[in-house]
């Protein structure tokens, strides 16, 4: 049946609840915006059959998305969620699709499961929702029954009336629709502004649908807490938290051995190896991968980087864009930034930066060093305070230090330059010319000793 099941995501609104200039579906959790986890979610049933419906800041949305772009539908206005569906309805329903899932882009912790279960459980409705019981019922929209306990309407929270509606039951709508296209086709114009918000509301189909008397359904699920939606800053990070928690978790069951896990961070699209070892207040995100005997001290920040069996990266460390060979030892205090390459059992210490450089196997960098641009030889030993002068205000040079090269402390390295194989830089030298291999180079003033006790004549 899904085959014949297309999804559109609602993803127009501006958040006013969230008091910031970004679009609410572009805020983050645990690094990754809230829209992809909607994406996430449906892709394993929907494929590439999802819609999206933009406005309030499409811009950045598609700038966030761009691969997705050809199935966004901008609504320049945003009067409203049933709108947002009038907009992208012929859209959707030239798709070819029978039935097209509907559902909030401010809902990232839905999972695929509940995506399934509406499917299944909608029958052969012609308009299914899904329902939950939350601790609180707040501002969601609430399900009305009759006394058969058939659905009626949906009735959001600032147009219920006691009197009118009857008794609050606690059932509310979580956002996630399924419609027949033929039987909901025709309601759509039948909505109207006519509420508090003065908005074009997708719930008013519900009680359109009961009218007509087609075959409505509202599946219930229960205290689902995951189908909650986020309108706020508190909803969005307690969201975070239940996402973050579920993650930590999973690789826990899987053989990650997480110490102090309530510290550590991990996005959703980091991969980590069973019998990787991770200490806590870490946070690791975007497309980072852990292997197998890896281990990660504690208080360091991780990004698109990839830490290779053996490897070690000790306490706090700022590693963005890197590349960790087997066996490496990575800080304490150490900042690899994008394009830093470690080859095997390399070697970077405190307060050592490296940018767009490779570190050869075993080579050293043990203490206070800026490698910028810079490629190294295996077997070399970068001396303390060595800096690679790569930038001359307008351009970046590279500097290359051969095989078993020998780089004294506080050198500066004045690119474009070269130490060949095996060469030796005296300690203190500014180097502005190519050494050969095998020799020593020596560039510093030459001492010179005075008597302070000389006699005054
Ligand atoms: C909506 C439901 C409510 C439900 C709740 C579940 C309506 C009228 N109410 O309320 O019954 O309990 O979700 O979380 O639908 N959007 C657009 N275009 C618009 C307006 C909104 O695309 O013109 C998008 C928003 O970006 C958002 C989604 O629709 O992702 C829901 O809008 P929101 O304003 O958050 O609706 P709620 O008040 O939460
Ligand atoms: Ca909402």
């Amino acid at each position: 049946m899904t085959n014949t099941i297309s999804a559109l995501i609602l993803a127009a609104g501006k958040g006013t609840r969230m008091y910031s200039s970004r679009p609410k579906v572009l805020q983050t959790l645990l690094g990754e915006p809230m829209l992809l986890y909607v994406y996430k979610a449906l892709e394993p049933v929907f494929g590439e059959r999802i819609h999206t419906v933009v406005g309030f800041g499409a811009d950045q949305v598609e700038a966030a998305f761009p691969q997705r772009r050809d199935n966004f539908v901008v609504q320049a206005e945003q009067l409203g969620t049933g709108h947002a569906l009038q907009v992208a309805w012929d859209k959707v329903a030239g798709s070819g699709a029978e039935y097209c899932m509907v559902i909030n882009g401010d809902t990232p912790l839905v999972t695929t499961e509940a995506v399934e279960k509406l499917i299944s459980r909608a029958g052969r409705a012609d308009l299914a929702f899904m329902s939950i019981n939350p601790p609180d019922p707040a501002a969601f929209g609430r399900v009305v029954r009759d006394k058969d306990s058939l659905v009626k309407a949906i009735v959001e929270a600032k147009d219920y009336d006691l009197s009118v509606h009857g008794p609050v039951t606690g059932e509310v709508n979580a956002g996630i629709y399924l419609l027949r296209l033929d039987a909901v086709g025709p309601l759509l114009d039948g909505l109207r502004a006519e509420n508090k918000s003065g908005e074009y509301y997708i719930t008013d189909l519900v009680g359109l649908a009961v009218e007509r008397g087609l075959k409505v359904e509202g599946v219930s699920c229960g205290a689902d807490v995951n189908l909650m939606g986020i309108n706020s800053p508190r909803e969005l990070i307690s969201a975070e938290q239940t996402l973050r928690r579920r993650i930590v978790d999973d690789f826990i069951d899987r053989g990650v051995m997480i110490h102090n896990p309530d510290t550590v961070i991990i996005g959703p699209d980091v991969s980590i190896e069973p019998g990787a070892e991770i200490f806590g207040h870490v946070e690791i995100y975007g497309r980072s991968e852990v292997k197998a005997g890896a281990l990660l001290g504690s208080y360091t920040y991780i990004i698109d980087s990839t830490f290779a069996p053996g490897c070690e990266v000790r306490q706090f460390c700022h590693v963005e864009g890197a590349e960790v060979g087997p066996d490496c030892q990575v800080g304490p205090y150490a900042r690899l930034r994008p394009g830093a390459v470690l080859r095997e059992r390399s070697r970077v210490g405190n307060f050592v930066e490296m940018k767009k450089s490779e570190l050869g196997a075993g080579s050293k960098a043990s203490h206070l060093t800026y490698l910028g641009d810079a490629e190294v030889g295996p077997g070399a030993n970068v001396g303390a305070g060595t800096i690679t002068c790569n930038y001359d205000g307008k351009n970046k040079f590279r500097t290359i230090i051969g095989e078993g090269a020998f780089i004294g402390s506080n050198t500066a390295l004045v690119a474009p330059v070269t130490v060949g194989r095996d060469a030796l830089v005296a300690a203190g030298s500014t180097i502005t010319k190519d050494i050969p291999d095998e020799w020593t180079a020596i560039a510093r003033g030459k001492q010179t000793n005075l008597n302070r006790k000389m006699k005054k004549s």
